[in-house]
């Protein structure tokens, strides 16, 4: 007998995301193709992913050798490409000592808390208003959407939110009931918030003196989008963990902890554990990645681009752009929505945000002048058009 269930018709894939009008089928260093070839400009990057642009041959072709030789194999195996993997990600992260490879984003930041809740004994944790980590259940502890946590509010973490880049604030917690301080150097959802080196400095400064641990959410600031490895660069301030995923492997799967010595020297085997983490295919992968950023320049070229979309977009419905490199939010207003379906009706895909007046631009870091001369050209039309 079937069961009235099975007569509901349900799309195959849950519907989970607002999906693009339109599919995409190929990709091609910053452009993007549709079901009819037609090409997009690819500002939003499959969100902070395609560092490296899409389908970079150098990544290609690591991908494809590494897949004729090993695929997978588990992680209770020495495998040599893992241990190279680990220690080109320490040599450009030039900082911390040890790497913990896993999936995601949210599973290093899951990771990165487990780690504080047990080195320190503690219980809570300090983060930012505006903030995101991700949806596992620690993550989303830290993680400032009202939204997100309403149905799971009694299984998360207790947390205090407070002010992001406010000095005052930091002086009304006490840090010592903080396992850890977790928080995105340049809050991207929030709207591309950025705060200033002395907020980061006195941070660093209250978690030494209180031993709470300090974690860098890097997953979307890191891998050289904002012209320098990690933010931890660009602010002049070490994280004790560095969690980072999205561009590391352009966009096979695969997140990282980066641990300080100090961290790294009190966790022992079986404390940490992921069955996929640092598999072969991702190790190659974030292996070409590194090559490209370093062989093709690109943390220069995405200083570069960004100034080119700074200087480009002035005197126009843009009123500010935030952030750093190639992580930027364009300020617009009210007219933000109008202006992101303008630019997907003249092929340009960007982001939006958890600030409706921003939209975020998150491209491949090898942009072309091509693309932001079509990016500007068309924030100058809509400009000129809109009151
Ligand atoms: C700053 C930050 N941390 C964590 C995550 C979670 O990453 P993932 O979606 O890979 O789990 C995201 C995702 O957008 C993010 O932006």
């Amino acid at each position: 007998m079937r069961s009235n269930v099975h007569t509901i018709s349900l799309p195959a894939l849950l519907p989970t995301y607002a999906a693009y009008p339109f599919p995409i089928l190929k990709g091609h260093g910053d452009r993007v193709f549709d079901d009819d070839g037609i090409a997009y400009w690819d500002f939003y990057g499959g969100h902070c992913v395609c560092a490296t642009g899409h389908c970079h041959p150098t990544v290609v072709d690591a991908i494809s050798a590494q897949a004729g030789e090993l695929i997978f194999y588990a992680t209770a195996a020495r495998i040599p490409l893992r241990d190279q993997a680990a220690h080109a990600l320490v040599e450009f992260a030039d900082g911390p000592a040890s790497v913990f490879f896993c999936n995601s984003g949210a599973e290093a930041v899951e990771n990165a808390l487990k780690v504080a809740l047990k080195l320190t004994g503690r219980k809570a944790f300090l983060a930012f208003e505006g903030s995101f980590h991700g949806r596992t259940l620690l993550a989303l502890s830290v993680t400032d959407d009202a939204n997100l946590r309403k149905d799971y509010e009694d299984f998360l973490v207790p947390t205090t939110f407070l002010p992001f880049g406010d000095m005052g604030a930091l002086d009304a917690v006490d840090f010592t009931t903080f396992a850890a301080v977790i928080l995105e150097p340049i809050q991207s959802m929030a709207g591309v918030k950025t705060t200033d080196m002395a907020w980061f400095q006195a941070v660093r400064t209250k978690c030494d003196t209180a031993g709470t641990i300090l974690i860098f959410d890097e997953v979307q600031t890191g891998f050289g989008r904002l012209g320098k490895p990690f933010a931890a660069h660009v602010y002049g301030v070490q994280s004790d963990i560095t969690t980072c995923a999205k561009s590391i492997a352009s966009g096979i799967p695969m997140g990282a902890l980066l641990l300080s010595g100090k961290v790294a020297s009190q966790l022992k085997p079986g404390d940490l554990g992921s069955t996929f983490g640092g598999g072969p295919i991702a190790c190659a992968a974030l292996l070409a990645t590194l090559s490209v950023i370093h062989s093709e320049g690109l943390m220069e070229r995405a200083q570069e681009a960004s100034r080119l979309i700074q200087s480009g977009s002035a005197g126009t419905v843009v009123s500010a752009v935030q952030g750093e490199g190639l992580l930027l939010g364009l300020r617009v207003g009210s007219q933000a929505g109008a202006l992101k379906k303008f630019l997907q009706s003249k092929r340009i895909l960007v982001g939006g945000s958890g600030d409706p007046g921003v939209l975020r631009l998150m491209p491949p870091l090898n942009l072309s002048d091509e693309a932001i001369q079509a990016l500007v050209d068309t924030i100058h039309e809509f400009s000129e058009k809109t009151p």
